[in-house]
């Protein structure tokens, strides 16, 4: 029968022969499919993987450090973490069509990967953690009905850079990834962590991304997050996040008005992202979410939550 342990020991195998003396470079989202993919080349061909990790400022509140962190600390691996948040931002200047943000983000991502791969000549092989989903959408994403939304865990970087490709995740699901990381011995933060899409905070900043903006979506997630821990609904559910309105309404704080901003909180039940309903949350819990938010977060004096099922909405707000 097909176990993850003999996936693992046949994709390592497979992996180690494929390569042989060449190198690989990949690139380090922060999220558990391309972690896994770090891993398990790390542990099939050592140091002649490369893994690129671009912050590009739209981050939440600490990833991005946590697993270069678990990385570092476990594994002898080389690891480029560069710095591009402001490179990024000066780019989305001004800018509110989500396809417009997810095009200058994807672009500039190829931009900054590009530079840094260049600087290792002996590299031939692009590692991705392409999920079965991804294939399928991406393929479905192609037709005459057009591009629902571009994605851009699929294509892009190959193509430009004249890289082969190798996806050791390309025939699994989500869940069956978080498997292969249990087997690879992975801490629960990274096998759990909600997946987070490669546009970050940009698509959940309705309208246009500053860093203000940025900063207020920031907390007010971190609050969601938290709560969604402590509750134990964090692993319940497919993912739960804020998202910032360009919306500002009246509220009252002490004795004076406020006229400050709406957040939305979205928390969905999935299996492979393609459909999802709202998670039941119980109100108690939303409860806390919303007071903290409000008062520990400047900037936001309205919280609401989020009951559309995909489709006919999607999961993102943008
Ligand atoms: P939607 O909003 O289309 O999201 O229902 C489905 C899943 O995909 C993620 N998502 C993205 N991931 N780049 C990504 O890497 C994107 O541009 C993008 N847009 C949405 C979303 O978080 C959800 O898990």
């Amino acid at each position: 029968g097909w176990t993850m342990s003999s996936f693992v020991e046949t994709e390592l195998a497979a992996l180690t022969a494929k390569v042989g003396e060449d190198e690989v470079v990949c690139a380090l989202s922060g999220g558990v499919d391309s972690t896994v993919v770090a891993v398990m080349l790390h542990k099939a061909i050592g140091k002649k993987l490369h893994c690129i990790f671009v912050d590009n400022g739209l981050l939440r509140l600490g990833e991005g450090e946590e697993v270069a962190a678990y990385l570092r600390e476990h594994f002898d691996l080389n690891l480029h973490y560069i710095q591009a948040s402001k490179l990024f931002l000066d780019k989305l200047a001004g800018v509110t069509d989500p396809e417009e943000k997810r095009k200058i983000i994807g672009r500039t991502f190829i931009e900054v990967f590009e530079v840094e791969a260049a600087k290792l000549p002996k590299v031939k092989y692009l590692a991705q953690g392409t999920l079965y989903p991804d294939v399928i959408e991406s393929v479905s994403f192609k037709g005459p009905s057009a591009v629902i939304k571009s994605h851009h865990n699929v294509g892009g970087l190959p193509d430009i850079m004249k890289l082969e490709l190798i996806e050791p995740l390309r025939e699994l699901f989500k869940d069956e990834v978080r498997k292969v990381a249990v087997e690879l011995g992975m801490p629960d933060f990274i096998i759990w962590r909600h997946p987070f899409p490669g546009p970050g905070l940009a698509i959940r900043i309705i309208g246009e991304v500053t860093e203000e903006r940025l900063e207020i979506l920031r907390r007010t997630d971190k609050i969601v997050q938290s709560e969604l821990i402590a509750s134990g609904w964090y692993r319940k559910v497919w993912q739960g996040f804020a998202v910032l309105l360009p919306l500002k309404t009246v509220g009252v704080m002490g004795d004076g008005r406020t006229y400050e901003n709406v957040a939305a909180i979205r928390v969905v039940d999935s299996l492979d992202a393609m459909t999802a309903d709202w998670s039941r949350v119980p109100s108690e819990i939303l409860a806390v979410m919303s007071n903290r938010i409000i008062n520990e977060v400047k900037g936001v004096n309205r919280v609401v939550f989020d009951i559309s099922s995909k489709p006919p909405a999607t999961i993102e707000w943008e």
